[in-house]
């Protein structure tokens, strides 16, 4: 095959990226993106500051743009992303208590209810986990609005969009040995024995010195489709580009029956939210293949 989404077709599955509405007027990067991808997720647009600037005010003109972009150019796309402590508009950041819950729960009806039926995926609930070794949650206003936030989450999404599947997405979630990965893995274990509806995690998979790259990423992937949920990768980038390491993604992806994606987080390395020194992506700052394409092209 001659491009990333009619490889990983070939096995049923994805090949996308995160989309910039911004660079949609970019002759190179649309020609590029829309020639090699067929999975979008909105860079920024379709996340809670984007969306919900003033307290049930919904704004989705910036997501459209994204969404149309992909759906006229025959990809699908995922949503990202309905609760994070990041990005967050300023209003929400002042809630707290009861009156946080709900307006994150209106957030999720308003987000999806616009968007009903059209949407792949939703990462309904992002970076929750905490980095280190406690392997619990992390500290965020959401969080203080008592533990089960999550779930209420989830069961909102399920109930707003019946047709999307709902996901967890993090970073730092891929090494199967670290703590982070570990509380992940229970809750959503939790999750599936108690009848809360979700449907797949997100790896996203931001792979750099100080969380690189582990031959144990396959195992993590098994792990969670063991669970009963399907694996995603989400925001793929390396820094440093090294083609070995997104072949040895790709084929621990396309190892496991239900890993059913993967992403790419952006375009070109000038693209890349980490800067262009970082060289983390598939095509280099004036559009060109590198080794990295070739090797997953090879792979898928
Ligand atoms: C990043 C975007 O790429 C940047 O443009 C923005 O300034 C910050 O957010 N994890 C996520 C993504 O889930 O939403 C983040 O995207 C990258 C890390």
């Amino acid at each position: 095959e001659s491009t990333l989404g009619a490889a990983a077709a070939q096995s049923g599955r994805y090949f996308g990226t995160a989309i910039a509405s911004g660079k949609l007027g970019d002759s190179q990067y649309t020609s590029i993106a829309g020639r090699e991808f067929d999975m979008v997720t909105a860079e920024n647009e379709m996340k809670i500051d984007a969306t919900e600037p003033n307290r049930g005010q919904f704004n989705f003109s910036q997501g459209d743009r994204v969404y149309n972009w992909a759906v006229q150019n025959g990809k699908r796309v995922r949503g990202h992303t309905l609760a994070w402590h990041n990005q967050q508009p300023g209003w929400m950041q002042a809630l707290s208590g009861g009156s946080l819950r709900q307006a994150m729960i209106d957030h999720i009806n308003g987000v999806m209810n616009h968007y009903k039926g059209k949407i792949y995926a939703w990462d309904v609930v992002n970076e929750a986990y905490a980095d280190g070794n406690s392997g619990g949650r992390r500290d965020s206003n959401l969080q203080r609005t008592g533990n089960d936030w999550i779930e209420v989450a989830f069961r909102t999404a399920r109930a707003a969009d019946p047709a999307a599947k709902l996901c967890y997405n993090d970073y730092n979630i891929d090494n199967w040995s670290w703590a982070k990965t570990q509380g992940v893995y229970n809750m959503v274990r939790d999750f599936k024995a108690r009848g809360v509806p979700i449907d797949c995690v997100g790896l996203q998979s931001h792979f750099n010195s100080n969380s690189p790259y582990n031959s144990n990423y396959r195992t993590t992937i098994q792990s969670f489709a063991a669970l009963g949920v399907d694996v995603q990768i989400t925001e793929l980038d390396i820094q440093g580009g090294s083609a070995t390491t997104y072949a040895n993604v790709v084929n621990d992806c396309l190892a496991v029956p239900r890993c059913t994606g993967i992403s790419v987080w952006g375009v070109r390395d000038s693209d890349s939210w980490l800067g262009a020194n970082a060289s983390a992506l598939l095509f280099d700052g004036n559009g060109n293949k590198k080794a990295a394409y070739t090797a997953v092209l090879n792979a898928l």
